[in-house]
């Protein structure tokens, strides 16, 4: 894109010259005679630099460059002085203006600056676009502590939720056995069946929070996550499609095989891709699964272009029963199991995000597993 220049001169023929030979070098630029001028543009567009006059009738050079600042913090501005004015430019560049320019401008110096200045400017947009993806690495003790209350939980009521689904489908088997039609039968067999599905529905719950703190047939091989990466990506893509989402992947191919259960690296990936599938919606978009070497360990990115997560949200986010979803769609433990996967495995998870840009989440793995994944499966 071609950077946006504001020129504010008084000197008419000397702005119409100058706007020409800029435009004869690629830059989009703008006019005004006036400081006031100038201000009714500058609230209007986003200029990347204003160069201006630092003596004009009216509204001054410093007055205009102070207006300029405030209403545009990251318009860069250019001060143009002639032999009087050079105190002002220096009082301009106190108060925040780029550089200044000795009138008569030679126009390669002042492309120079230009380019110098819009540089600046888009290091600064860049900064603060950085400053508001922000990352968040997870807190370990109040998960994990969490994680064993949950599992605690989820074991003392896995049986009892198993036996009543036994004794209702026991009740169920009775009642076909009478043959008698009385007048609640009807009733009674609607009620053991959501009985049956509500306990169903427990049940699942009970096992998610399970797989999230505790080890479930895991078996330790050598896996090529490449290859199991353009399994899962394969094994979504139809989803995806459904929500008119693209998923693309860039994976490196120097990465060496890493010591993991097979079925837990892809529980993660799958609940990742889901969730960045939700993120996206209806609307599509494009999600890419992306592997890399980092010093000794393998990182996977899990990146959106969807919704992204507010500052409000994303420290709750591995929580366990943490969902923005509606009932029915999302338990809010999909993140917690990654979270239980990846800690043991020696590895870490990381997010960020930026709300309507979209998330990306970090999965670093070591190649070799720790002591406490070998004990784990051990026992
Ligand atoms: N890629 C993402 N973009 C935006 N928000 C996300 C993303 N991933 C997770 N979230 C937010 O984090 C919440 C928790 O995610 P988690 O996977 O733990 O549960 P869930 O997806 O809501 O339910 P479940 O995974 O059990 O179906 C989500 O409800 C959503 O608000
Ligand atoms: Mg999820």
């Amino acid at each position: 894109m071609k950077s946006r220049v504001l020129l504010v001169d008084d000197e008419e023929s000397f702005v119409d010259t100058l706007a020409e030979r800029l435009r004869n070098r690629d830059f989009d630029v703008a006019t005004a005679l006036r400081g006031e001028e100038a201000l009714e543009k500058i609230k209007e567009y986003n200029f990347d630099v204003a160069i201006i006059d630092a003596l004009m009738p009216g509204l001054g050079g410093i007055e205009t460059l102070k207006e300029v600042k405030r209403l545009k913090p990251l318009t860069e501005v250019i001060m143009l002085t002639g032999h009087a004015t050079v105190e002002t430019a220096i009082e301009g560049m106190k108060l925040g203006a780029y550089d200044y320019l000795m009138k008569p401008c030679e126009i390669d110096t002042l492309v120079e600056k230009i380019k110098k200045a819009y540089a600046r400017k888009a290091e600064h947009e860049e900064n603060i676009e950085k400053a508001k993806m922000q990352v968040q690495v997870i807190e370990v003790g109040k998960l994990a502590s969490m994680g064993e209350l949950a599992a605690g939980v989820a074991h003392e009521v896995n049986n009892p939720v198993a036996i009543m689904m036994e004794e209702a489908g026991w009740i169920e088997d009775l009642l076909e056995e009478e043959s008698q039609k009385g007048e609640n039968l009807d009733e009674i067999k609607r009620a053991l069946k959501q009985i049956k599905a509500q306990g169903e529905r427990c049940k699942q719950i009970t096992h998610k929070l399970l797989s999230f703190a505790r080890k479930t047939h895991s078996q330790l091989s050598d896996l090529q996550l490449n290859e199991l990466i353009e399994e899962v990506v394969g094994l979504s893509q139809r989803t995806a499609r459904y929500s008119n989402v693209r998923i693309e992947t860039e994976l490196d191919s120097n990465i060496p095989p890493i010591t993991a259960s097979p079925s837990e690296v892809q529980q993660v990936l799958l609940n990742l891709i889901n969730n960045a599938i939700d993120a996206v919606g209806k609307d599509g978009g494009k999600i890419k699964v992306s592997t890399r070497m980092d010093n000794d360990d393998v990182v996977i990115d899990v990146s959106d272009t969807g919704c992204g997560i507010p500052e409000s949200h994303i420290q709750r986010i591995f929580d366990p029963f943490f969902t923005t979803k509606p009932v029915g769609h999302g338990t809010g433990l999909g993140l917690s199991i990654c979270y239980g996967i990846v800690d043991r495995m020696g590895g870490k998870i990381a997010v960020r995000s930026s709300v309507e840009k979209g998330t990306t989440f970090s999965v670093r793995l070591p190649i070799q597993p720790n002591d406490k994944e070998i004990n784990d499966i051990q026992r």
